[in-house]
């Protein structure tokens, strides 16, 4: 199936009713939809797995407390903030995104767009494992693609992450090109799925090589219009961010320009859904270049929205990473015979 720039809902794990995993993973095998997936099992199995034994563990570090140096510099929310935190170490991850709810902090949707290539699960499950560990999100991932991926669904539905899966494919003329707009075809997708169901909440676009701390999602929750933050590993020079002087935001700098008019790092900022809802044209901008601008700023210029950088600005907690792999997979050796009715030929489908 082809869809492009739009997006069919494979499954929206917050509207799923009932508490079945097993079958659920059983209903993927058959190829029935994932309509009928049951969440709440999903994380009453989760619970049995040593993960949250981990977690546990986790409980006894300090890590959030100490990590006072931003807090001083937060505002009553940010503290809340980490009030909440607190609750979650007292939960086991998918009691969590639960016990979210009931506590009335804005909802992240996190807009993934990704792609099939080797090291495709390898990125999305380091993804999943961090967004696990974040509280109230929604997790829309866009298959630029024909077809959704079963290995990516797998993924999904175990993580216990409330989530939502479209096809958002690339089309044929931008394909062919050398400066082809990669995820932007799922950023919209995952905009549009927004625009049509939420009313509030924040938006942020996370690309699924990217490495990113927990901290980055507390600081974003509570955007109002538009916030900005810095990104490392951007280019040679460095670093995309907000400038500040005097604890005021005077301008951003962006270490590739290519011809964007409002340059910043797809990863360096979010949007309140209201805003996107507000200005319903908001809208990445695919320029002659095939490079996109940066929403925020768009709507910052245009519209004088209320916008702000979080904290100081002077921690990098979101880094434009990218996932070299080792070597060239080959079908070579899966072509002998002698590796049919094997294991090896399953593991390979994990590979393309
Ligand atoms: C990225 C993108 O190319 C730009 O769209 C974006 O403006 C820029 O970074 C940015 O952050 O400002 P790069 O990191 O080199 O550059 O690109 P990828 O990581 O390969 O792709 C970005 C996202 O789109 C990833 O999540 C990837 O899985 C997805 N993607 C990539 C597709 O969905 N389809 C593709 O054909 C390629
Ligand atoms: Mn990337």
């Amino acid at each position: 199936m082809s869809v492009h720039y739009t997006q069919s809902l494979v499954a929206d794990s917050q509207t799923q009713k009932t508490h079945k995993t097993r079958k659920t993973h059983k209903t993927r095998k058959t190829q029935k939809t994932q309509k009928t997936q049951k969440t709440h099992k999903t994380r009453k199995t989760h619970k049995t797995h040593k993960t949250h034994k981990t977690h546990k563990t986790h409980k006894t570090h300090k890590t959030h407390k100490t990590h006072k140096t931003c807090k001083t510099q937060k505002t009553q929310k940010t503290q809340k903030t980490h009030k909440t935190r607190k609750t979650h170490k007292t939960h086991k991850t998918h009691k969590t995104h639960k016990t979210h709810k009931t506590h009335n902090i804005p909802t992240i949707y996190i807009i993934t767009p990704t792609y099939g290539r080797p090291a495709h699960m390898a990125d999305m499950t380091r993804l999943a494992s961090t967004l696990m560990l974040v509280k109230n999100i929604k997790w829309i991932v866009a298959e630029d693609g024909d077809n959704y991926n079963p290995f990516i669904k797998d993924l999904l539905e175990h993580s216990g992450i409330p989530f939502v899966y479209v096809l958002a494919k690339m089309p044929v003329k931008y394909r062919a090109t050398n400066n082809e707009p990669r995820g932007v075809a799922g950023r919209l997708a995952g905009l549009q799925w927004v625009r049509e169901h939420y009313a509030e909440g924040v938006v942020y676009f996370a690309d699924d090589d990217n490495s990113y701390d927990i901290r980055i999602f507390e600081e974003m929750r509570w955007t109002h219009g538009v916030s900005m933050w810095p990104v490392g590993l951007v280019t040679a020079l460095g670093v995309s961010t907000p400038i500040l002087q005097d604890g005021k935001w005077i301008d951003w700098y962006d270490g590739w320009i290519a011809k964007r008019k409002y340059a910043v790092d797809m990863a360096g900022f979010a949007v309140s859904v209201k805003l996107l809802n507000e200005v319903s044209t908001a809208n990445l901008l695919v320029r002659a270049s095939l490079r996109i601008d940066s929403l925020p700023l768009s709507l910052y210029v245009s519209r004088n929205a209320v916008g702000s950088p979080v904290c100081e600005c002077n921690k990098v907690y979101v880094w434009h990473t990218q996932t070299r792999v080792k070597h060239t997979v080959t079908v070579h050796t899966l072509e002998k015979s002698k590796y049919d009715s094997t294991n090896l030929r399953e593991l390979w489908k994990f590979m393309v």
